[in-house]
């Protein structure tokens, strides 16, 4: 059994569907991209797995257990962390209070606080030199790599990444992916979203959305020929 199973998805805004019935696995341990052009239903899709949105119908099945009406913050504490599109930081905050914040979900278990706040500064030592600097005046390199910082303090089972490369140049988008691919080889099972087909050799699978269906799913390898990537990536993928 996957650890996540999306199946038959419709969800949209004000009743108007932008997800037409959207079915997808993820296997423990893997990491997967989604893929897709700018309005394709890639956040609509993330964002209802880490329950902000209600589906109008389909399932979603995590870790063996169906997810019923559930708010964000119980989608945390069961395993499912989001580092939102546009990171969404607390600029105000320091990047030790972004952290904490987010393993809201822990705040009681001080030996996992630690141990999440540790992982988090071997796998960014950039964050761990600013602990004190407040979010707001970070790069957005940095305010990046907090973001996914923060989604892992709640030590998730699935991380999921809403374009992580989205404003950052091509060094440090690699910076970022490489962590994701070590998060990984740690034992958390990640889902990515992105437009830039850079992530692919960071992927073990891709799927790819166009107007909210998947067209498409396999291994990252195979989506290196040229037509897909015309065809569902734009030319300049
Ligand atoms: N808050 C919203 N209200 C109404 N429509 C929305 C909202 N957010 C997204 N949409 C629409 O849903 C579709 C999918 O958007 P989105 O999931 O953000 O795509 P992507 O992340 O792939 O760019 C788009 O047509 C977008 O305009
Ligand atoms: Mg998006």
């Amino acid at each position: 059994m996957a650890l996540l199973e999306v199946r038959d998805l419709v969800v949209g805004y004000d009743q108007y569907p932008v997800l037409h019935g959207v079915s997808f696995d993820v296997e423990q341990g893997e990491c997967c991209v989604l893929l897709g052009l700018n309005g394709a239903g890639k956040t609509t899709t993330v964002t209802t797995v880490a329950g902000m949105l209600q589906p109008q119908s389909g399932s979603i099945t995590f870790d063996g257990k169906e997810l019923r009406k559930g708010s964000p913050s119980q989608r945390v504490a069961g395993g499912i962390s989001l580092s939102p599109e546009g990171r969404r930081l607390f600029p105000r905050l320091t990047v030790s209070q972004n952290l904490k914040l987010g393993a809201w979900s822990r705040r009681r278990d001080s030996k996992t606080l630690k141990r999440q706040m540790d992982l988090v500064r071997d796998y960014f030592p950039r964050l761990a030199e600013r602990e004190n600097q407040l979010a707001g005046t970070l790069s957005g390199g940095e305010q990046q790599m907090l973001a996914v910082g923060r989604a892992m303090m709640s030590r998730p089972k699935l991380l999921l990444i809403d374009e992580a490369s989205l404003g950052l140049s091509p060094t440090v988008a690699r910076t970022v992916w490489e962590v994701t691919s070590r998060i990984k080889a740690d034992g958390t099972t990640v889902l990515m979203v992105e437009q830039n087909a850079g992530a692919l050799p960071f992927a073990d699978r891709a799927l790819i959305m166009e107007k909210g269906t998947l067209v498409y799913t396999g291994v990252g390898d195979e989506l290196r020929t040229v037509n897909l990537r015309e065809a569902y990536l734009g030319s300049g993928a």
